[in-house]
């Protein structure tokens, strides 16, 4: 069967820390594991799409391809026949013919769930309007090296909490076990079936789920700080009301007081300073922004190696971590 990624949710528990594990190692190893690399036969290819622009995750799935002994195919917004002039499970049906695996940055997560539908090849959301389950996955490695562990956390978010972030870190943070907590004002909270989704994921994992309107609430005591832009891709438009919707919910040295004193802070980039994050704060000592962003290319090698051995098409040497994703086959 083959296995994609769409949301958080798609990887268990004990998956998602395979997959962990795997990050760790590759970071430690760049080119240990080489899925795209054909024996004797060449180099695979992996179509990374976007629908909406990016720096971080272009060259991150560009750069962790090749690393993967493979060649990424970037395709960018409007360069394909994709969403105006032929339909996603056509699309679909071509791609699988000639590409290992499928990336794709869009808009409407119906989008990916069709392309998953029509492919044989696993499928990986690069951030929808819903979800960037990739970047939880560079988020919580970056966690586990500050703080060495995920399971019992606590993890604060402020700000957009209707955003595909918010609604991540919900999903990928219990699932490890975390304690999420995520503040934001009325109206602009997480839709209900996602925090009934994290609610029972977190019965699974032993981790929990606050929604609040009270950033205090969220921040008391956290061990780790999470924001991200009030306007996101496609909300341009809303600009101006979004800057004061948000206002109160801003992590700054006043917010990061609250937590604790060891806390870390995250913020998936690009970031805007002096809105949703300070710049004392995140170019402060506890900000691990960077190791954020650079652990997206660890992070995603990982996946793209899991998801191929998991799809049974591709072979995982017994590397930390490897070996265990090479187990999730068919599950
Ligand atoms: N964090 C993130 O996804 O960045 P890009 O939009 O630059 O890819
Ligand atoms: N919420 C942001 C994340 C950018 C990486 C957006 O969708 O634009």
């Amino acid at each position: 069967m083959t296995r994609h990624f769409l949301v958080d949710t798609d990887l268990t528990q004990a998956e998602q820390a395979q997959v962990l594990d795997l990050a760790a190692a590759l970071k430690q190893d760049r080119y240990a594991v080489q899925p795209y690399a054909a024996p004797g036969a060449g180099r695979k290819t992996v179509a990374v799409i976007f629908d909406k622009t990016s720096t971080r995750t272009r060259v991150s799935f560009a750069t962790g391809v090749a690393d993967l002994g493979g060649v990424p195919l970037v395709i960018g917004a409007g360069e394909s026949q994709l969403g105006h002039k032929e339909s996603v499970a056509d699309t679909a049906k071509v791609l699988e013919r000639m590409v290992s695996t499928i990336v794709w940055r869009t808009y409407a997560q119906s989008g990916l769930e069709e392309m998953a539908a029509n492919s044989s090849v696993p499928v990986i959301n690069a951030l929808s309007d819903d979800y960037h389950p990739c970047q939880l996955l560079a988020d919580l490695l970056t966690i586990r090296e500050h703080k060495g562990r995920l399971a019992g956390l606590t993890l604060a978010y402020l700000g957009d909490s209707a955003n595909n972030m918010a609604n991540s870190y919900l999903l990928a943070g219990v699932t490890a076990g975390m304690n999420v907590r995520v503040a934001g004002p009325v109206g602009f909270l997480p839709d209900p079936a996602v925090v009934d989704a994290a609610a029972a994921r977190a019965d699974e994992t032993g981790g929990s789920v606050m929604i609040t309107t009270d950033p205090a609430e969220a921040l008391a005591g956290a061990d780790v700080v999470a924001t991200d832009t009030w306007v996101s891709m496609g909300q341009e438009e809303e600009k101006a009301a979004r800057l004061e919707l948000f206002r109160d919910y801003a992590v700054d040295s006043a917010a990061m007081e609250q937590a604790a004193d060891d806390a870390i802070v995250l913020h998936c980039l690009p970031a805007y300073r002096g809105y949703e994050i300070s710049a004392d704060v995140i170019d402060g000592p506890q900000s691990v922004v960077w190791d954020e962003a650079e652990n997206r290319l660890h992070a995603q090698k990982a996946l793209m190696a899991w998801l191929m051995a998991a799809s049974g098409l591709a072979e995982l040497p017994s590397l930390p971590g490897a070996a265990a994703g090479a187990e999730g086959t068919g599950a």
